[in-house]
């Protein structure tokens, strides 16, 4: 993976990252696909949206189903899903916490039952990097441990002792194999944790930057912490990072969000936000966020944003959309779902062009402006 930083505008970058499969520009939102698909599109929707050049898929949901050993023997993501651009999957760990009936840290790994069929699994650093292995991303992400907020200091101090210590036994792992010929042309992301707290912070982050990782992600964030709480966290762990690699902000998060971090210096992010809202009705637009369901839209015929130059708002209007939206019409999802992540795709795409001619600041007060 190459890595090649632009321009900064303060603290924010612009800069590309160059994997096996596509040339991503940054700051980047990267689309969730979970388990293969962007929910309601298909590749080809995708491939329309203004520069998606990566999407994240889930090495917990691949495995469970329909198995990472079928998706390498379909070609891997890319030949599986036709989506030819770059992958990133996240290990499991967040989703074995978050969705399974029951998740069990452990110092080895994490145990946990299928929300699927109740079937019990486990998960070792190693063995979710031979998953993503079979899967072909072009960028894995660690096993780590995260823990809820709040938490007690003795809980985050073994969450960041144990993702350290798995993060050694990823990379020398990681290393080997591509040592003998498997995994070349993929990447390997570490996840700094340590919850809210500065000094658990700063040690997690120390420990995983030394190590010979491809970038590094932000992790254990947007868990029920105050935003002011989320931006002081990641302003603080920034400077424990390298300049010349990625930084990776997971799960993470409203149109402000993306700002305020990529004011920190952050390069990339992703969230279900776009579309989970996009399907529940609530549209993103350059002057805040609209309920497609309210009465008022009935027979409105301007699109649902006049700024905006997706395939939805340059076709149809709020008034169908809304008719759409309240007859649980299945055109609605992927209609809505196109034009959230048009807002943010396009989204970056100005604030990388701020950044490119250092007016971020300019752009953020606009940015702000047009929502009050
Ligand atoms: N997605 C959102 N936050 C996290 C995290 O802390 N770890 C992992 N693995 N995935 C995440
Ligand atoms: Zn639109």
């Amino acid at each position: 993976m190459q890595f090649t930083l632009e321009a900064r505008s303060k603290n924010a970058r612009a800069a590309t990252i160059k994997t096996a499969h596509s040339t991503i520009k940054t700051p980047v939102f990267m689309p969730v696909g979970t388990i293969g698909s962007v929910k309601s599109l298909d590749a080809e929707d995708v491939l329309n949206l203004l520069g998606a050049e990566i999407i994240l898929a889930n090495t917990y949901h691949m495995y469970l189903r329909p198995g990472d050993k079928v998706v390498a023997k379909m070609g891997k993501l890319h030949n599986f899903t036709k989506y030819p651009k770059s992958f990133l999957t996240d290990s499991g760990g967040f989703q074995a916490f978050s969705l399974s009936d029951i998740s069990k840290p452990m110092e080895n790994g994490i145990e946990f039952r299928s929300h699927i069929d109740g079937s019990k699994h486990f998960f070792t650093p190693k063995k979710v990097i031979d998953i993503q292995t079979n899967l072909g991303s072009d960028i894995m992400m660690i096993l780590d441990d995260l823990v809820a907020l709040p938490a007690t200091q003795e809980r985050i101090k073994v969450s960041i002792e144990r993702t350290t210590a798995w993060a050694q036994e990823s990379i020398d792992y990681f290393r080997s194999q591509q040592a003998k010929g498997i995994c070349v042309d993929q990447n390997i992301f570490a996840i700094i944790q340590g919850g809210t707290d500065k000094a658990f912070r700063k040690k997690s982050a120390t420990e995983l930057c030394a190590m010979d990782y491809d970038g590094f992600a932000i992790g254990g964030l947007s868990v029920g912490e105050l935003n002011k709480e989320m931006y002081d966290t990641v302003e603080h762990t920034v400077q424990y990072m390298p300049e010349d690699k990625p930084r990776y902000l997971m799960g993470v998060g409203t149109p402000e969000d993306l700002i305020e971090n990529i004011e920190r210096g952050v390069d990339m992010f992703d969230c279900v936000m776009p579309t989970r809202n996009a399907r529940n009705g609530t549209l993103f637009t350059s002057f805040g966020r609209i309920n497609i369901k309210g009465a008022k839209f009935k027979e409105d015929t301007s699109p649902i944003d006049e700024e905006c130059q997706c395939l939805t708002c340059k076709t149809y209007s709020r008034a169908y959309i809304s008719h759409l939206f309240r007859s649980k019409e299945l055109t609605y999802f992927r209609l809505a779902t196109i034009h959230n992540l048009h807002y943010y795709l396009n989204l970056m795409r100005e604030v990388r062009a701020a950044i490119l001619e250092d007016k971020f600041a300019e752009f953020k007060e606009e940015f702000y402006r047009k929502r009050s």
